[in-house]
Formats: C-alpha cells, sequence, structure tokens
C-alpha cells in the first residue's frame, strides 16, 4: 500500500516521508530502488521523440546523464527540506558551488562573497573567476559593509551563513532585500544548517548550497553537493548542469538518502553533545574564545536565536596567545577519540587546526590565536571531555 505523504510542516516529518518514489505493482519496499541505468529504453520512437522534447523543461527519466529515479528521489527530499522548486545533485559540495558560479555569473560581472567562505570557494576566485574575468570582492562576514560593496556591474551576492570556521552570522534577509532591490541573485552556502537547523530560501535567498558529504549523508563514505533554488532562478542551473553532463551515482544519491532519514535525530544528539563540550572549554584558563553560535557570547547569537532551530557539533576554540602552533598540534596529536580531518557530519568526533590568517581577507586575525575546530560526534560526551583533558594537558609540555 502506498500511501500519500501528508502535507509536512516539519524537517523531522519531510525527513522521513519525501523522497520516495515507489515504482512497482503490488507492495513496495520502503525505500526507493538504486536505479542504474546509462541508456534507457522507449516504447516507440514515437514516445523517445516525445520525451526527449519534454526533458528541457521536465525531469523525466531519459538518460543516465539526465538523472535517474533514485537521484529524483533524494532531489525531491532536497527540495522538500529547503522549501525549493527543484534540485540539482553534483559529485561534490564544491563542485555544487562552482556550478552555481558558472550558471549565474558571466565575463564582466562581479560577484560579492562573504569573508567567512569555505575557503575552496575562495581559491575559486583564482582559479576560475579572475580568469575569465569575473571580478570578486569579499565583504565582512556579518554583512555590514554589503551595500557599500555593491557595484553597477554587480550580479550576485554569494553567503556563507554562519560561517565556516568561526560560524560568523549574517542578516540573510536584509541581504535578499538588498539584493532584490537591485535585481541580484542571494546564493548561500547552506551546509552548516543542512536544511534543517538554517532554511536560506525562507529567509529570502535565490538559490541554496549544500555539501551532502557532511550531516545529509551523515556517514562520512559519500561525496555529494546540492543545490536548491527557487522557480524564478531555476533554468540557468538546470540548463548549465545538462550541457556539462553533470550527475551523481545512484548508488551514492541512496547512500544519503539512507543517511538523511536520521539527519534530524543526529542533529539532535551532536547539538546535545556539542553544548555540553562547549561550556567545559569556556571554562579553561587555556582558552581565550569558544565560538558556536548558540552560546550567548558569540556575536551572531542573536541572528543565530533569530534564524535558526538549533546548532550542530561543530565547535571551535581560539587558544590563547601564549600557544603557538607547536602547542597546538600536541594537543591535536595527544587526543585519542578525535579523528584529525578536515570534514565534518558524520558520526564520529572529529579535530582540526584552523589557518584563520588564510581563511579571512576582511577581518584581520593577524593578532589572535590559534584556533582549533572541533567535530563533536555521537560519543558520550564525558569520554569526549576527558579526551579533551590530556589533550590540554600536552600544551604544557
Ligand atoms: C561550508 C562548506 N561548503 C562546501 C563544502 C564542500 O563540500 P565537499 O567536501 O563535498 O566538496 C564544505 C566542505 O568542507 C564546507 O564546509
Amino acid at each position: 500500500m502506498n500511501k500519500k505523504s501528508p502535507p509536512a510542516a516539519s524537517p523531522l516529518t519531510r525527513l522521513v516521508h519525501a523522497g520516495k518514489h515507489p515504482t512497482f505493482d503490488g507492495g513496495s519496499a520502503i525505500n526507493p530502488p538504486v536505479v542504474r541505468a546509462s541508456t534507457v529504453l522507449f516504447d516507440s520512437v514515437t514516445q523517445q521523440r516525445e520525451l526527449r522534447g519534454r526533458r528541457d523543461g521536465e525531469r523525466l527519466f531519459t538518460y543516465g546523464a539526465r538523472g535517474n529515479p533514485t537521484n529524483f528521489a533524494l532531489e525531491d527530499l532536497v527540495s522538500e527540506l529547503e522549501g525549493a522548486h527543484r534540485t540539482r545533485l553534483f559529485p561534490t559540495g564544491l563542485a555544487a558551488i562552482a556550478m552555481t558560479l558558472l550558471s549565474y555569473l558571466k565575463p564582466g560581472d562581479h560577484v560579492l562573497m562573504s569573508d567567512s567562505v569555505y575557503e575552496p570557494a575562495r581559491k575559486l576566485v583564482d582559479s576560475f573567476l579572475t580568469p575569465y574575468n569575473i571580478r570578486c570582492t569579499f565583504f565582512a562576514a556579518d554583512g555590514s559593509d554589503v551595500e557599500e560593496k555593491i557595484e553597477a556591474g554587480t550580479r550576485m551576492i554569494y553567503a556563507e551563513c554562519p560561517g565556516s570556521l568561526v560560524y560568523e552570522m549574517c542578516d540573510l534577509p536584509r541581504l535578499a532585500d538588498l539584493a532584490h532591490a537591485r535585481g541580484l541573485l542571494l546564493v548561500a552556502d547552506n551546509t552548516w544548517g543542512s536544511g534543517c537547523q538554517y532554511r536560506p530560501l525562507a529567509l529570502g535567498a535565490d538559490v541554496s548550497i549544500m555539501a551532502a558529504t557532511k550531516y545529509l549523508s551523515g556517514h562520512s563514505d559519500v561525496m555529494m553537493g546540492t543545490v536548491a533554488t527557487t522557480k524564478e532562478a531555476w533554468q540557468p542551473l538546470a540548463e548549465r548542469s545538462d550541457a556539462f553532463g553533470l550527475t551523481v551515482s545512484p548508488d551514492d544519491a541512496y547512500l544519503v538518502l539512507r543517511g538523511a532519514r536520521s539527519l534530524a535525530a543526529r542533529l539532535a544528539m551532536h547539538e546535545r553533545n556539542a553544548l555540553q563540550v562547549a561550556p567545559w572549554l569556556q571554562a579553561r584558563s587555556e582558552v581565550a574564545t569558544v565560538f558556536c553560535p548558540a552560546l550567548p557570547e558569540h556575536p551572531g547569537h542573536a541572528l543565530w536565536q533569530r534564524d535558526c532551530t538549533g546548532t550542530n557539533g561543530l565547535l571551535s576554540f581560539e587558544l590563547k596567545k601564549d600557544f603557538d602552533t607547536a602547542a597546538a598540534e600536541r594537543l591535536i596529536d595527544s587526543l585519542q577519540l578525535f579523528g584529525i580531518g578536515a570534514s565534518w557530519g558524520g558520526y564520529e568526533s572529529l579535530v582540526t587546526l584552523t589557518d584563520m590568517r588564510r581563511a579571512r581577507s576582511v577581518a584581520d586575525w593577524s593578532s589572535r590565536g590559534q584556533v582549533i575546530r572541533l567535530h563533536i560526534g555521537l560519543e558520550d560526551p564525558t569520554d569526549l571531555v576527558r579526551d579533551l583533558m590530556q589533550g590540554f594537558a600536552a600544551l604544557a609540555d
């Protein structure tokens, strides 16, 4: 029996009921099947011609490069989570970012990018935008100087909120007003919010990007990016992705769908654990600042309270200036439960040493301490604190 999904108000319900495409007569499995396909067969030449004639406007199963039913199921789940018209899938989060820039910008255009963007997105400026004569200016991560940086040729405002590494918040509805009053596109990297804790499209963005590699898949075993848009913004993205032949494997789409079903439950636990570790870090005499927008001391806390429904497992802390890079590395190397790794969003705890001086150009981090980023996983937080305790002991060695 296939029942229709109930109208779902909450992300929790959407995560369980969205993206199901039963395809068989009789009973059906709860999960959509993995449909591996390159060639798709048609009943007749007429049907082939007819479907291929419609596929630029509609989502139809006509060739593997144009997606397959497993991918379509994941696209639907992401669209429901993000509150989007439609969604496209890309092989990585970075590919999703690059394809977004490529879809909406052309030579001669200018883009405003938040100072807090994921660092490889920053590198796209030198490797792709500048050689293609697309200029980029970075704006303060809290969005305070956006208006004065808009130029005649500006076409896009690209924000990451909360920002990478120290989670700066910007006022997305304000950026949307600024952008839309001038006919600009507002794009947001929503990897932190993962469609559950932050919803850029509902706050006025036109395009929302996620690295599904992180919380959506949740198990550190698959790479994927998603781009979800409003109806008005959809066409350029769809056309460019089709032109470039971009798709993802149905096996990977299946893994992300499977991971996403438990996203809300995992996030609740990541949040609970992170909020148990955060005050312990704040109380350490070696720590100058703990960064997490859910903490009242965070400069973006009021916006976080207004716009987010929770926080995740990401927690960064700045050591006091007495501790140099070697000391920070000693702390990290001595941790037993935290894997040394730059990604996040899986079930496990991770630690990485950041380079804030390289990661920001508008904000000046030159006189500040070493920043270590933790991803608090699903382990027992008392074990994590015990591990951190012995890590801090290594600072003094
Ligand atoms: C905020 C953010 N956006 C995008 C990406 C890119 O995702 P991927 O690693 O799948 O390319 C990352 C990866 O760390 C990220 O942190």
